[in-house]
């Protein structure tokens, strides 16, 4: 049986690749390396975890530092997202057993998604993977789909700004999404490297906790913010065909991603609630209200 010991992570001094860093080095499951574009970033990573520089331009550079690593986790940025080709490649010439590349979002196997350019270089980086498995059995990949990043930032800053009490409300505001924390986002790296077999080239798809925008603004209420709120409405059909319409002018402005974005997770049948999840394989719990009313409350505090 294959098992995980030695693993690389990229993006690391991202949003979600340092809780996934700090997650990995404290199972004291694995032996961790980084390896990142400026090792002077890596200083403040714990003592155990090994730093190393590579260039996304060379593929040498990265099969290098790849030598002996079992699996390779990728937090590779969204608009880095392409650098990650040679890193296929590079990972699969070194002999690493798994790969997880950098999704970490909305659910890409949805074939509504699929026709969405802010999409195209993910599904380029996991259908590489999906051909080097077929030349290379012993290479596999794994994604993780865990719609909003449930914290201060995305789904109580994007979604719903609890602190500021601003929000645009789409569709109505009940539909149902997902949203997980970064600290079950990095559960399931872990839940991923342990599993194995059950988790081998395919999706694996979690939440923390299923809600709504009216429900965040419900619990923001109940807490204290019960007036002031700055709420404005829209039709996530609408915003899909505007930022078709802008992106086809050369509009690929954060504005017009964030049209994406919000169609694919908060259209109703789209990519942002996942009726069946990986939760319990991976040992992630859901959250009860009132954690999430914790988080809510630290989000506004903030
Ligand atoms: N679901 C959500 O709500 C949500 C929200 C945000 C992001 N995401 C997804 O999560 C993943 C990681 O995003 P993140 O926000 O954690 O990433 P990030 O903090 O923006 O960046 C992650 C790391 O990527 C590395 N990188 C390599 N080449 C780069 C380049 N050319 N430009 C910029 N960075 C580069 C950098 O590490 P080094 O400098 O160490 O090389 C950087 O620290 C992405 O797939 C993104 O789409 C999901």
């Amino acid at each position: 049986m294959t098992t995980i010991k030695n693993v690389a992570v990229v993006g690391a001094t991202g949003k979600i690749g340092r809780p996934i860093v700090e997650r990995l080095s404290t199972s004291k499951l694995f032996n961790v390396t980084v390896l990142t574009r400026d090792d002077s970033r890596g200083r403040d990573f714990p003592a155990d975890v090994t730093i190393k520089q590579v260039d996304y331009d060379s593929i040498e550079s990265l099969q290098s530092a790849l030598q002996g690593q079992d699996a390779l986790v990728s937090a590779m940025a969204f608009e880095a997202i392409h650098e990650q080709k040679n890193l296929v490649d590079a990972a699969v010439n070194a002999g690493v057993k798994r790969m997880i590349p950098s999704e970490y979002g909305n659910d890409l196997m949805n074939p509504k998604l699929a026709a969405f350019p802010i999409y195209q270089p993910k599904i380029a980086i996991r259908q590489q993977c999906e051909k080097r498995v077929t030349e290379n059995p012993s290479f596999s990949w794994t994604t993780i789909h865990n719609a909003s990043f449930l914290g201060p930032d995305w789904t109580l800053d994007f979604i719903v700004d609890v602190k500021n009490r601003k929000a645009d409300i789409k569709d109505g505001g009940d539909v149902l999404f997902c949203a997980t924390t970064y600290d079950d986002i990095a559960q399931a790296v872990i839940g991923i490297l342990t599993h194995l077999e059950e988790t081998a080239n395919r999706p694996v798809r979690i939440s923390s906790v299923n809600t709504t925008q009216n429900e965040l603004i419900a619990i923001a209420k109940e807490l204290g913010a019960t007036d002031g709120w700055d709420l404005t409405y829209s039709e996530t059909e609408n915003l899909e065909s505007e930022a078709f319409r802008r992106w086809a002018a050369g509009d690929h402005s954060e504005e017009v991603i964030a049209m994406f974005i919000n169609r694919a997770f908060i259209g109703k049948g789209w990519g942002g609630y996942f009726p069946v999840r990986d939760n319990e394989l991976l040992g992630i719990k859901d959250l009860g209200r009132d954690e999430l009313k914790s988080i809510i409350k630290s989000a506004m505090d903030r």
